[in-house]
């Protein structure tokens, strides 16, 4: 399959670029092709213009699309699959990751009227595969009593995948905090399970 890698950390010296750099060598195991967009070495811009935004939220598809999101929309339909991969930053995506959605995922492309939209190319396909590897400093004993990994579930899988995508899952690889001894302690086995997600998760059905 071709996967579209959806990176969003602000540095390298991180887990989560290991765990990027994990995944993309699992893709390679099984011979998937893949493209990233590294959102913050971009400098991807974040914010909606009030152009974007009146193309929003008057539902105006007649209305242009900047280039730069046109970029990152013709990588998806020429995609087969799609992942994010992203540290939990309160709760959510990084805001860099969330601005991405905010522009990406336009009205007759992402959303809306998408049948028609008209313009051939310009609709988004529906992909085979989503997946979503968050990394968490927090553990999944934490997620579950506070009730947050429901959250983070739904809202990546119900709301942003939703039905985009064929088959979507969300991957957490939790208590990377610094603060934790497990940071260390279960690297190894994490980074594992990012390069088995790259090597398994895309192979077709
Ligand atoms: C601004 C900020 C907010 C964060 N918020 C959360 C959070 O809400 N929940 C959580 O589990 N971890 C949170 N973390 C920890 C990150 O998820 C952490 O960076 C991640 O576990 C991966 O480590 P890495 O940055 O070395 O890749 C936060 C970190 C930062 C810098």
């Amino acid at each position: 399959m071709r996967v579209f890698i959806v990176y969003a950390h602000p540095s390298e010296d991180s887990f989560t670029a290991h765990v990027r750099d994990s995944f993309m060598r699992g893709l390679e195991r099984s011979g998937h092709g893949a493209v990233i967009s590294d959102l913050y070495r971009m400098n991807f811009r974040t914010d909606l213009s009030e152009a974007e935004y009146r193309r929003e939220a008057f539902y105006r598809r007649d209305l242009p699309v900047p280039p730069d999101v046109v970029c990152e929309q013709e990588k998806i339909n020429a995609s087969d699959g799609i992942a994010f991969i992203y540290p939990l930053f309160w709760s959510d995506v990084p805001a860099k990751l969330k601005g991405w959605f905010d522009r990406v995922w336009t009205y007759g492309f992402a959303y809306g009227d998408k049948a028609e939209s008209g313009e051939p190319g310009r609709t988004m396909k529906r992909l085979e595969k989503g997946l979503a590897i968050c990394c968490a400093g927090n553990t999944m004993e934490y997620f579950h009593r506070t009730g947050l990994l429901e959250a983070v579930n739904r809202v990546m899988l119900q709301d942003r995948f939703f039905d985009r995508v064929k088959e979507k899952e969300l991957l957490i690889l939790d208590g990377t905090s610094r603060e934790l001894e497990s940071r260390k302690d279960r690297w190894d086995s994490r980074l594992q399970k990012a390069f088995q997600a790259g090597e398994r998760f895309f192979i077709s059905p």
